[in-house]
């Protein structure tokens, strides 16, 4: 079990149990459950609910998408990412559906649905790590997407792994205490 930091206030456990690990176990997801997180995303807030969020995934196969997910990734995500048995791309709607105006909610709209996901996979005891570390340029040879979509992060989600299984370098990530900065760095104002 990895070392959990000391909480300024004692929190819920599916918050206190989440870290974003880098090594899966070979234990696979059914399709069920990844449908049960989407489905968890799906009913985050977002403005004039817009859901602007769109997901691409695959589960660890032989298919051609999975390979095209993977080849997406930077080298130092895709080394430990490769053994997480489903990868997701997020993409988010940038203009507003009835208008056409830009949505500049639509990346916090995104991360609502994202934590709803995370939260969702930690009462199922499935860990995900969020990857800014991928190519765009590889996500528009790979995927045919219309202009007002864009790509926002990839995914690795699974099982808890163990940490032997990473480079001495990640090892070494995966055991750190998660660090946070002050409560009062992040409060300018407050009564
Ligand atoms: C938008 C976003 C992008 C991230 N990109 C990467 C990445 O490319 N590679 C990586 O190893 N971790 C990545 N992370 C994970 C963060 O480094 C991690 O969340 C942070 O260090 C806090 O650790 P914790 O999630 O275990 O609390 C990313 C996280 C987020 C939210």
């Amino acid at each position: 079990m990895k070392v959990r930091p000391n909480y300024q206030f004692p929190l819920h456990e599916l918050i206190e149990n989440r870290w974003s690990p880098r090594a899966f176990s070979d234990h696979m997801l059914s399709r069920e459950q990844v449908l049960t997180l989407l489905e968890a995303a799906r009913w985050a807030a977002s403005c004039n609910n817009e859901q602007p969020w769109r997901f691409i995934w695959s589960l660890r196969d032989s298919s051609e998408l999975y390979r095209k997910l993977l080849d997406c990734l930077l080298p130092g995500n895709q080394e430990w990412a490769a053994t997480a048995p489903l990868l997701m791309l997020t993409l988010v709607q940038t203009d507003f559906t009835a208008t056409g105006k830009p949505n500049r909610w639509a990346a916090h709209d995104l991360g609502l649905a994202i934590g709803n996901l995370t939260t969702q996979a930690t009462a199922m005891d499935i860990y995900v790590h969020n990857m800014a570390g991928f190519s765009t340029p590889k996500v528009k040879e790979h995927f045919d997407l219309p202009e007002n979509l864009e790509a926002m992060t990839m995914i690795a989600i699974g099982y808890l792994g163990d940490p032997q299984i990473l480079s001495e370098y990640n090892r070494k990530r995966e055991l750190e205490i998660q660090q946070r900065k002050p409560m009062t760095d992040l409060i300018p104002i407050s009564s």
